[in-house]
């Protein structure tokens, strides 16, 4: 049966071949070759890293998983897929999903460990193979002009894209309301890392990053990668930042939560960097630039700041000093897609580099929004002893609430929205409770 995801992805796939005619005929190119990639082993062992596909592999398949394939494109022909499916009784041999794509590719199986052999043409090769391998195809190895131009084709989502992102939100809520819930019947980091992978019904080896769980000072470690195995005496605060992929496209949600044994003044800071991220998304449409967001983000944390009362002196100098960025040392978000931090958020639409202002190294978007974009809104607060050194010596700081805070970590509340033609729609469901 044709479901409406096959037939949105039936229109994601034309666009897509007429997309690559055009970028390859202005490279003069008869066809490009896409590598999947494949797992490393582990240095002297013969065990092998987790894996997620290139990009542009997974942009036409959805196959984040499948190593030693190939796919060839060739402009009027049936794209040719090279899937390595050997025949071995130590794996289950690679098998293909029940959707659209599948039944408009030509599909080779064999063991395609090493290339398969290109027709007579002008070819390049592109994803991780080096310059021998390429050369030995008679095709040029990522030619820098040619993957600018296919990063680009993934900046502005189609329609099945998006659909594909809301249903790995929809998974990933079911996921952090588990979390939620482990935390509060006194889970440890660990359980509650399980009960996220139980509901939202994925391994670990197939998200697309590795999830954050903190608990208490954790949370203020902002890519915190250890599951504590004990729950601690006092519970303060839970931080989860946590995804989940379908047909390759990922979800990026974060959640903080107040913890029984919270200080009060936790709790409205959740709130208010909740309303931070539901302000800033309902400021996104075409035309607005996300580094003025990012700034408007850090006027917006210092407003928080002073109505919580832990800065007394005035939001511009809280802002113009750096104390915000020590409260909140990361960009508000990023493109996100078939990679959690997706291509080309830091080059215009011709390819110029747009780097972040020195004041925000951090920030992974640069540019300004179109239709179609899918981005993260993620802002935060943190305690940072090392970040906040510096500024000990303020007096317009209540040093004494930020010490009890400390004990929580930070709070992140991040959401995934798509650009509209006149706004943006929030791909991230509300939390069940
Ligand atoms: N989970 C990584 C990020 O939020 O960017
Ligand atoms: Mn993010
Ligand atoms: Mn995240």
């Amino acid at each position: 049966m044709t479901s409406d995801l096959d037939i949105l992805q039936e229109r994601h796939l034309d666009a897509l071949e007429r997309d690559y005619a055009q970028i390859l005929a202005h490279h003069s190119l008869d066809g490009v070759l896409i590598h999947s990639g494949h797992p490393r082993a582990h240095f002297g062992d013969d065990q092998e890293a987790s894996f997620a596909a290139y990009g542009h592999f997974v942009h036409w398949t959805g196959q984040a998983q499948l190593a030693h394939s190939w796919l060839l494109v060739r402009p009027g022909r049936t794209p040719l897929l090279y899937l390595h499916a050997p025949e071995d009784f130590w794996h289950l041999p690679a098998a293909l999903p029940d959707e659209a794509w599948v039944a408009r590719f030509e599909v080779e199986r064999g063991r395609f460990e090493t290339p398969p052999v290109l027709p007579a043409g002008r070819f390049a090769v592109v994803g991780d193979v080096d310059a021998a391998t390429a050369q030995a195809l008679g095709a040029q190895a990522n030619p820098p002009g040619l993957v600018a131009a296919l990063d680009e084709l993934r900046v502005r989502k189609s329609e099945y894209e998006v659909a594909c992102i809301g249903e790995a939100n929809r998974c990933a809520l079911l996921g952090h309301t588990a979390a939620r819930r482990c935390f509060l019947e006194g889970g440890a980091e660990l359980d509650i890392q399980l009960a996220y992978l139980g509901a939202s019904r994925q391994r670990e080896g197939e998200l697309p990053y590795a999830n954050i769980i903190g608990v208490n000072a954790h949370g203020g470690v902002l890519h915190y990668q250890h599951y504590d195995r004990q729950a601690p005496g006092l519970r303060h605060s839970l931080l989860v930042d946590a995804g989940h992929r379908h047909r390759g496209y990922c979800a990026d949600i974060t959640r903080s939560w107040a913890g029984p044994d919270a200080d009060p003044a936790f709790q409205p800071l959740v709130d208010g960097v909740t309303a931070i991220k539901d302000r800033l998304g309902a400021a996104l449409a075409p035309g607005v630039n996300f580094v003025a967001l990012q700034v408007r983000m850090h006027r917006e944390l210092a407003e928080l700041l002073m109505d919580q009362g832990i800065v007394r002196g005035s939001a511009e100098s809280a802002v113009e000093s750096g104390l915000t960025r020590a409260f909140c040392p990361h960009g508000l978000g990023h493109l996100l897609g078939v990679q959690v931090h997706d291509v080309a958020g830091r080059i215009d639409a011709a390819g110029r580099p747009l780097p972040p202002p020195e004041t925000h190294p951090a920030l992974r978007l640069t540019r300004s929004l179109e239709a179609g974009m899918v981005v993260t809104i993620e802002p935060g607060f943190y305690v940072i002893p090392m970040l906040l050194a510096p500024h000990r010596g303020r007096a317009d700081v209540d040093w004494g609430l930020v010490e009890r805070l400390a004990g929580h970590g930070g709070i992140r509340i991040e959401d995934n929205l798509v650009v509209t033609a006149d706004g943006a729609r929030n791909l991230t469901p509300s939390d069940a409770g």
